[in-house]
């Protein structure tokens, strides 16, 4: 008897957005019709946006990709033999071939896409757990020495040297430190953290557990924004078979269990940021905290507190299982390894492109993503959300790195770039910016305040904050 076919139809948000349900539910229908034995496998996504629904057949040669399927397409693909990777005018041949996604350099989002999100044999398989087994051998130094030689640094936007945090935190002593994971996402264009919890969830508890190591910590936060239902119902599922699988037990050095929480966000975009994140998970108001003490001293309930962002710690476990050199082989300067970016608004292919530090913006933007949707001529791209930058097309040739972008007065926030064309006004954009950053602040900071006072704003809601670097002590 041969094996039922694999079809794999991503059930990542944005796949569902455009229909991807209907998709693999008729894709079901038409094979019990035709007395056809098939698996649909729901994935995440390989963040080829443009072409989702995007549906890959499993064959001898690799999975062969179609896309962007429609309802309509179903029939057709079977009258094709799309279960042999038959022909077909949605045909893209195999997926890792596409242009696309074989010139990315996939670190954090190698399993992404690839394998059913909550199958820990399927995660295992694919090189899952390797980086916590190395991990639990080592003495806790071990662990964040490399760390910090592999050049990790925060991919929520501050690009503060993760081995450092976790130096800080590790030696404090206390009885009782915690691991947060700051999935708030709240930069304009930004996807690729939602797109990690929903396509490969055990790398960011992997993580988690192996920063816990590192530290001495016992219990951790996930901090989801609550527009992301989808990462909720798949991180929930997939903490209760990572802790049924005995993953977060004692390890052979006698590391205490690890017990991890999910916690839904306020709401709101100053909740990202880390000191008023540490309030709202307290069941407080999301305010900003004075620093000092930072939270690696006195953080979560006023215990030793490491805060990381999904990438940073979904990022560990390939760090311990390459090596830090390995990791810090990608990149330029200061900026080591690999940074998803993300590329959205007015672009022919827009998705995740996951890229060692370096690449310039006119490759993301004209290579990858095939310039503008529209066909329009592009004005300029938003980096860094609303904190950040427009960069007109001038500034093309900017290489993509924390400090490449920092003398171009930009800045790479989450890794965001939104793309606008030639019809929109660039002023009225700053404009929305600022208003944005004027709503969410409570003028804490002095160039918040100063801000508001100078442009005129109305004090109205300033019961939040924006901070941005250099300026603000809580960036
Ligand atoms: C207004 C504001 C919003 C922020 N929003 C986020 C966010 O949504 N996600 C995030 O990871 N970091 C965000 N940050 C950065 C965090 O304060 C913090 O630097 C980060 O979570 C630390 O993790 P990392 O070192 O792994 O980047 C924000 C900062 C500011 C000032």
């Amino acid at each position: 008897m041969t094996a039922p076919v694999k079809v794999y139809v991503s059930g990542d948000a944005s796949a569902l957005s455009v229909g991807a349900d209907d998709v693999a539910q008729a894709m079901e229908t038409m094979a019990t019709q035709r007395n056809i034995e098939l698996v649909v496998i729901r994935n995440g996504t390989r963040g080829m946006l443009w072409l989702e629904p995007l549906v890959e057949v499993e064959t001898p040669a690799g999975r062969v990709a179609y896309g962007p399927v429609s309802l309509e397409d179903v029939p057709s693909l079977f009258d094709a033999n799309f279960l042999r990777g038959g022909e077909h005018s949605l045909a893209h041949g195999l997926t890792e071939k596409i242009p696309y996604f074989a010139r990315q350099e996939r670190l954090t989002f190698e399993r992404c896409g690839v394998i059913d999100p909550l199958d820990l044999d399927d995660y295992e398989a694919c090189g899952g757990l390797t980086g916590l087994r190395k991990a639990r051998s080592m003495a806790p130094s071990e662990i964040v020495d490399i760390v910090t030689q592999s050049g990790l640094r925060g991919r929520g936007g501050a690009g503060f040297p993760t081995g450092i945090k976790w130096k800080t935190a590790a030696e404090q002593k206390s009885e009782k430190k915690y691991i947060c994971c700051n999935a708030d996402e709240g930069d304009s264009g930004t996807f690729a953290d939602r797109m990690l919890m929903e396509g490969d969830p055990y790398s960011l508890i992997e993580g988690m557990v192996i920063a816990a190591l590192a530290v001495g910590a016992d219990e951790g936060y996930i901090y989801l924004r609550s527009e992301y239902p989808h990462a909720a119902k798949v991180l929930r599922a997939a903490i209760k078979k990572w802790e049924a699988a005995g993953h977060s037990g004692q390890g052979a050095d006698g590391a205490p269990a690890f017990k991890l929480h999910l916690r839904m966000g306020a709401g709101a975009y100053i909740c990202g940021e880390e000191s008023s994140m540490l309030e709202s998970l307290e069941g407080k108001r999301g305010q900003v905290r004075a620093k000092p003490p930072i939270p690696a001293i006195s953080g979560l309930f006023e215990k030793p507190t490491i805060i990381n962002n999904v990438l940073s710690l979904a990022t560990v476990p390939v760090i311990l299982e390459k090596g830090a050199d390995h990791y810090k082989h990608f990149g330029m300067g200061r900026s080591r390894g690999t940074q998803p970016f993300q590329l959205a608004g007015d672009i022919a292919r827009g998705g995740l492109v996951e890229k060692a530090f370096g690449v310039t913006l006119d490759e993301l933007v004209n290579d990858f993503g095939g310039g503008a949707l529209s066909g329009k001529p592009i004005r300029a791209v938003q980096t860094g959300g609303p904190l950040g930058a427009y960069l007109p097309v001038s500034e093309f040739d900017v290489q993509m790195d924390y400090e490449a972008l920092a003398e171009r007065g930009a800045m790479l926030g989450h890794g965001g770039v939104v793309v606008f064309n030639n019809t929109v006004d660039m002023a009225q954009q700053a404009r929305f910016a600022m208003e944005f950053c004027e709503i969410e602040s409570c003028g804490k900071c002095t160039p918040c305040r100063t801000v508001q006072s100078i442009i005129g704003f109305s004090p109205r809601l300033r019961s939040r904050i924006i901070c941005k670097p250099p300026f603000c002590m809580n960036a």
